[in-house]
């Protein structure tokens, strides 16, 4: 099969014109990974999981398939420039295909909360970064400020531009694709909510083109000190481990309620501990390797089933947002606690008695 990246593949259901200057990098086309030994931990008769792996999208998290569009958007408009607020993966992704439309990216960060590998990420594409003195969802607050200062020159790239939204929806209709139909439950980290309303409009857009003829329970998961959606209130000062998900006011709050309630389906919160564990456990027990943030759609549906809100003989499908190389820090400090790990002189003998191979 011949590779290309969302728009082309999906391009009858985007329904751009032959000269839309297409900027891609070949995203999508993830795997959707079977989870058996998750799916026999979980104790739910029959259950079948399975794990939509973005983080192996060309900038190693699920963004790229809204920057596509985004940002072929943003070349077609006569922008100079591409402006985002980001915990990490925006930035990186909008680093990357900005670089490739020969245009500028302009990136905001909160100070000292971005993984160590999205912050590189984000240098080697050529970005011009400013880390401000606050959080995510006051970087956002200025990005709107500027976007509406300089319309002409600046191409906002969040999820508040609707391109990013059209692009995500290609996640919900390649699953399907993949799956034969739509999963039960999709479980799914929420933070700027942005995914989430992509998902549900991709699945309502597959249903109306006859293409599944159910849709699934949107099962969304904040973390625990991040979890507005949760509360029903803005959180001033967001704090979780799982920093892509560190927002405490997400830009698509309607759309996210709209995909729980239409869906029947469901928003909760994990600790960082759940998170952590689940994140530990995808990596050990899967050989799949996510983002901390990421990893609270898994914690999320260990919480589910714990709940019994996980029906039997029922296929979910958990989004695994980012790559785990995006945060090495973090991996170092859960896998050090867990394996034995020492440093030896390069005798053989030694090293094979630490291996305790008799
Ligand atoms: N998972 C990862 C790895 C993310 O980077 C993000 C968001 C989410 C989940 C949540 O998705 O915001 O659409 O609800 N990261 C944004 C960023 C905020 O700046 O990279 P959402």
């Amino acid at each position: 099969m011949m590779m290309a990246g969302i728009l082309e593949r999906y391009k009858p259901l985007y329904g751009f014109s032959d000269t839309f200057p297409v900027v891609s990098l070949e995203e999508g086309s993830t795997p959707l990974i079977p989870a058996l030994r998750l799916a026999q931990c979980l104790g739910v008769p029959g259950l079948k999981v399975f794990l939509k792996y973005e983080g192996l999208n060309p900038t190693g998290s699920f963004k790229d398939r809204g920057m596509t569009y985004a940002v072929s958007k943003a070349k077609e408009q006569g922008a100079q420039f591409v402006l985002c607020a980001s915990t990490g993966n925006t930035s990186a992704s909008c680093a990357a295909y900005a670089t490739r439309a020969g245009l500028k990216a302009l990136i905001i960060i909160p100070q000292g909360k971005i993984a160590l590998g999205k912050l590189s990420q984000a240098l080697m594409y050529g970005a011009r970064i400013v880390e401000i003195e606050g959080n995510f969802d006051q970087a956002l607050d200025v990005v709107r400020t500027l976007g509406e200062a300089h319309p002409q020159q600046l191409a906002v790239v969040n999820s508040i531009n609707p391109y990013r939204i059209e692009g995500q929806q290609s996640a919900a209709w390649e699953l399907c694709d993949q799956l034969g139909q739509a999963p039960d439950d999709l479980f799914i980290p929420v933070g700027n909510a942005g995914n989430i309303t992509a998902y549900w409009k991709g699945f309502l857009r597959y249903q109306a083109e006859g293409r599944i003829s159910t849709l699934p329970r949107m099962m969304g998961w904040q973390a625990a000190g991040a979890a507005p959606l949760v509360s029903g209130a803005p959180v001033p000062n967001p704090e979780t481990v799982a920093t892509a998900i560190r927002i405490g006011n997400p830009a698509s709050w309607q759309g996210a309620m709209d995909a729980k309630t239409q869906s029947n389906g469901h928003i909760g919160a994990v600790s960082d501990e759940a998170i952590l564990s689940a994140y530990h456990c995808l990596a050990r027990h899967e050989g799949v390797f996510c983002e901390p943030a990421s990893a609270a759609s898994v914690a999320g549906l260990f919480e589910a089933a714990s709940q019994g809100r996980v029906k039997p003989n029922s296929t979910v499908v958990c989004v695994l947002t980012g790559n785990g190389l995006k945060d090495p820090d973090n991996a170092i400090a859960v896998g050090t606690k867990a394996v034995q790990r020492v440093t030896l002189t390069p005798d053989a003998r030694a090293i094979g008695d630490f291996f305790e191979l008799g």
